[in-house]
C-alpha cells in the first residue's frame, strides 16, 4: 500500500547517477507494496543558485511502474541537460511508490506532493488523511491551489503555510522538526511521511502514525553491521563522520545497505541533520489524532540489527517472487518450527516451547473462548487451525474476518484471548481490529511474520513465524508458516492431559516430518502446469473442501483468483446441496478436496454427487486413493502425501499454489505484482 524511500548521503561525495540508483533500486524493492505510479524528488544543481538561496529541488512523477519512472527520467535528465555527473558531498533525496487510494495513476496524482511552485515542501506519504478535506478547504481559503485529487497534498501545502505563518510571527526561521511537529498535529488517519525542502537542504523529516516506517543507519568509517550491541544513542549525534541515513517502508529496502535500523514508533518525528538523527515525541501520542505542539519532547532510543539477509529479497535462480516463496517452504517451515519443538528421551513426552507465549498460556487456558482475527490468507490460516486448537484445548473458537468485526462492534470481552494474524503485522483492518479489542480489555495476541510491526509491538505476546521476507504480493509461504505456527499453538494450549498424549506425539511426530513431505508434494509442478494448461481459457473455478480442508478450499480460490484473474470460488462442501450444486455441469471445472481424515466418507458422496450431474472433476486425494475416489477415467487426480489431519491443509494447498501460478503465466499476467492489489494493506 504504498512505499516509501529516502537516501541521505552526508559528508561522503556521491554522483547524481549514484544517488538515482539507489533511489530507484530502493523503490525496486518496495514496489511490492504498489505499483501504479511512482516519483522521486532530487536537488538540483547548486551552480544555478545565488549565494544565497539553493534551487528548488526537481521532481519526476510518473504513471506505471517504477521502470517506467527510471526510463523517464533519464529521458528528462538527457532533454533538461541535468547533469548526472555532479557529485554531492550531502544530499538528501526522496521517493514513493503508489497504490492509488484518493485519484487515478496520473503523474499529478503520484508523489512526492508538492507545496506548489518552487517545490518548497515535498512529501511522499504512505497511508491516508482521514480530515483532508477540511484541511484543504481551510487552505483554499488561503490561498492555495491544488493540483491533484490526493489527500496527500494537503501535506506539504499545510507545511507551507505553517512555515510562512511562523516566519511571519516569530520573524526568525523557525527548524524544520517544528514545522513537522505542527503539520502533524492537524492530520488524522494513518500515515507514515518524509517531508524535503527547499528550505532545509540536506535534511529530511520522517514521521508516522499507524503506518510503517524505519531508519537505516551505514556508517562509512567503521563497519558496525555485524551485530555488535550499540550504545544508546551513540549514533544520533552530529560527530561530522560520513555516513548513508536510509527511511523506508520496511526493511527490505535497507537491508542491502546496512542491517542496523532504528523502527520509527508512532508519534515520532526524526529529523536527519548535519549527520545527526534527532527524534521528537508527542507526550501520550497512542490514539490521541490531535496532539499538542507544546508537548513534544525528545527521545533517545537504540539502533537494533535486523535479522535478515540480502539473499532473502533476491529471486535467486527462480523467474518470479511466487515460484520462490512456493518451492521455499520446505525451508520456511524449518525456521518456523526451529528451536520451538523438543524432542526429548524416549520415557518422556514431546512438547512444543512458544518462548513469547509461555507466561500467558494459563490465561489463555482459562479464557471463555478465543477469537482469532484476520484477513484474506491470514484469516483462511487461522480458520485452517480452528479445529485442532478446539479438540487440544477444550476452549470455544470463534473467526472474526477484522474488518467484519468492526463494521459490526462484534462483542469481544475480557475474559476472551483474540489471535491476530498477519504476515505484514501492519494491516490496518486488523491493527483498529487490534485497538478495539485492546479497548474491550481482552488479552490479545500476535502471528506475524515481521518483527517489530505495529501488531508485534502492540499485543500483549505473540509469536513469531519466522517465514523469512514474503515478497511476492499473493501470500504462500506465510500461509504455510501460519497454519504451523498456530498447531504448535494448539498443542501448547492443549498443555500435557494424558488423554491426548498420544495425539500430542503424533503431530509433533508430523510437524518434524512436514518439511519432506512438501519437498514431496513440490514434485507436482509439472503436473499442475499441464492442468494450468487445460484451465487456461476457463472463466471460473471451483474448489469444494470441508473440516480442515474447507480453509484449502477458501485459499486455493483466493490464489486462483488474486494472481491468474480468473473467477474462483472456495466452497464449503456441507453447503454443496444448499445452492451451488445449481452451478454444476459438464463444463465447470471443480476442485474437490477428499483427502483422508475424519470427513473423507462425506467427501466421497459429495463427489458421486457431484458426478451424477456430470462434473468436471479433480479430485485432490491422498496418494493410493486415486482409484477409490476417481469416479471415472475422466475425472483428473491429484494424488498427495498423507500426513495428520491437522497438518494436511499445509500439504494441500501447494498444488494450488502451483496451479495459480502457472496459471497466471500461461495466461500472461503479472504474478507478483496482480491487477490493483498491494502487499500489507495499510488503508482501510
Ligand atoms: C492474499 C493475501 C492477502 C493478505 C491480507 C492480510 O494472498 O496476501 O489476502 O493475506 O491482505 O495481510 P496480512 O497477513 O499482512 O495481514
Amino acid at each position: 500500500m504504498c512505499g516509501i524511500f529516502a537516501y541521505l548521503n552526508y559528508n561522503v561525495n556521491r554522483e547524481r547517477r549514484y544517488i538515482l540508483q539507489v533511489l530507484f533500486n530502493g523503490l525496486r524493492r518496495l514496489e511490492y507494496r504498489g505499483y501504479d505510479s511512482a516519483g522521486i524528488a532530487i536537488d538540483d544543481s547548486s551552480s544555478k543558485c545565488d549565494s544565497n538561496s539553493a534551487p528548488p529541488p526537481l521532481v519526476f512523477r510518473q504513471e506505471g511502474n517504477i521502470e517506467s519512472l527510471v526510463k523517464s527520467v533519464y529521458r528528462e535528465v538527457e532533454e533538461t541537460g541535468v547533469n548526472l555527473e555532479e557529485s554531492f558531498g550531502t544530499h538528501a533525496g526522496i521517493a514513493h511508490t503508489r497504490w492509488a487510494t484518493h485519484g487515478e495513476p496520473a503523474p499529478r496524482n503520484s508523489h512526492p506532493q508538492t507545496s506548489g511552485p518552487g517545490n518548497e515542501f515535498l512529501v511522499v506519504h504512505n497511508g491516508v488523511i482521514t480530515n483532508y478535506e477540511v484541511l484543504k478547504e481551510t487552505l483554499l481559503r488561503h490561498g492555495f491551489t491544488f493540483e491533484s485529487e490526493t489527500d496527500t497534498e494537503v501535506i506539504p501545502k499545510l507545511a507551507k503555510f505553517v512555515y510562512d505563518k511562523a516566519n511571519e510571527a516569530a520573524g526568525e526561521i523557525v527548524s524544520f522538526s517544528q514545522v513537522v511537529l505542527e503539520v502533524m498535529r492537524h492530520l488524522e488517519g494513518a500515515y507514515a511521511l518524509i517531508f524535503k525542502s527547499l528550505h532545509y537542504p540536506n535534511e529530511l523529516i520522517a514521521c508516522k502514525r499507524g503506518s510503517p516506517l524505519l531508519l537505516g543507519v551505514k556508517e562509512l568509517t567503521e563497519n558496525k553491521d555485524s551485530g555488535s550491541a550499540f550504545e544508546d544513542n551513540k549514533f544520533l549525534s552530529k560527530d561530522g563522520k560520513p555516513k548513508e541515513l536510509f527511511l523506508s517502508s520496511d526493511a527490505n529496502a535497507v537491508v542491502e545497505h546496512t542491517k542496523k535500523v532504528l523502527v520509527i514508533e508512532d508519534g515520532e518525528v526524526v529529523h536527519l541533520k548535519d549527520g545527526g538523527v534527532s527524534i521528537l515525541k508527542f507526550e501520550n501520542d497512542m490514539g490521541e489524532h490531535r496532539a499538542s505542539l507544546s508537548r513534544a519532547f525528545s527521545v533517545r532510543r537504540a539502533l537494533s540489527v535486523l535479522e535478515m539477509e540480502v539473499e532473502q529479497i533476491n529471486k535467486g535462480h527462480y523467474e518470479h517472487y511466487m515460484q520462490k516463496e512456493i518451492n521455499e517452504q520446505p525451508e520456511s517451515l524449518t525456521t518456523t518450527m526451529r528451536g520451538r519443538l523438543i524432542r526429548r528421551g524416549s520415557n518422556i513426552p514431546k512438547s512444543v516451547l512458544l518462548g513469547g507465549l509461555k507466561d500467558h498460556l494459563k490465561t489463555i487456558r482459562r479464557s471463555r473462548r478465543i477469537v482469532f482475527i484476520g484477513c484474506g490468507t491470514s484469516y483462511n490460516a487461522a480458520l485452517a487451525a480452528r479445529p485442532i486448537l478446539e479438540e487440544l484445548s477444550g476452549v470455544p473458537v470463534t473467526m472474526e474476518i477484522a474488518s467484519d468485526l468492526l463494521d459490526r462492534e462484534g462483542p469481544i470481552y475480557r475474559e476472551d484471548t483474540a489471535i491476530f494474524v498477519s504476515q505484514s503485522g501492519e494491516t490496518a483492518d486488523t491493527l483498529l481490529a487490534l485497538q478495539y479489542a485492546l479497548d474491550n480489555g481482552a488479552l490479545c495476541v500476535g502471528i506475524t511474520n515481521t518483527v517489530g510491526s505495529a501488531i508485534a509491538r502492540n499485543t500483549h505476546c505473540g509469536v513469531h513465524i519466522n517465514a523469512g521476507a514474503e515478497i511476492g504480493v499473493a501470500s504462500t509461504k506465510a500461509y504455510t508458516s501460519q497454519i504451523v505456527v498456530m498447531v504448535m499453538l494448539a498443542l501448547a494450549i492443549g498443555g500435557d492431559t494424558i488423554s491426548y498424549q498420544a495425539r500430542r506425539e503424533a503431530i509433533i511426530d508430523g510437524l518434524f516430518d512436514l518439511p519432506n513431505k512438501v519437498r514431496e508434494v513440490l514434485k507436482l509442478d509439472q503436473e499442475m502446469k499441464d492442468l494450468a494448461k487445460q484451465l487456461i481459457a476457463e472463466q471460473s473455478l471451483l474448489v469444494f473442501g470441508r473440516g480442515y480442508n474447507y480453509a484449502t478450499a477458501l485459499e486455493g480460490a483466493l490464489k486462483v483468483k488474486e494472481v491468474a484473474l480468473m473467477h474462483s470460488e472456495g466452497i464449503l462442501a456441507g453447503e454443496m446441496k444448499h445452492g451451488p450444486l445449481a452451478l454444476v455441469d459438464e463444463n465447470l471445472p471443480i476442485v474437490v478436496v477428499a483427502t483422508r481424515d475424519a470427513c473423507f466418507s462425506k467427501q466421497q458422496s459429495v463427489i458421486q454427487q457431484l458426478h451424477a450431474r456430470k462434473g468436471r472433476l479433480i479430485v485432490m486425494c491422498s496418494k493410493g486413493d486415486a482409484a477409490s475416489v476417481r469416479p471415472n477415467e475422466h475425472c483428473r487426480v491429484i494424488e498427495v502425501p498423507q500426513v495428520e489431519d491437522c497438518l494436511q491443509p499445509v500439504i494441500n494447498v501447494v498444488p494450488l499454489q502451483l496451479l495459480a501460478y502457472h496459471l497466471t503465466v500461461l495466461r500472461g499476467y503479472n504474478v507478483d505484482q496482480p491487477r490493483n492489489l498491494a502487499k500489507s494493506v495499510t488503508t482501510q
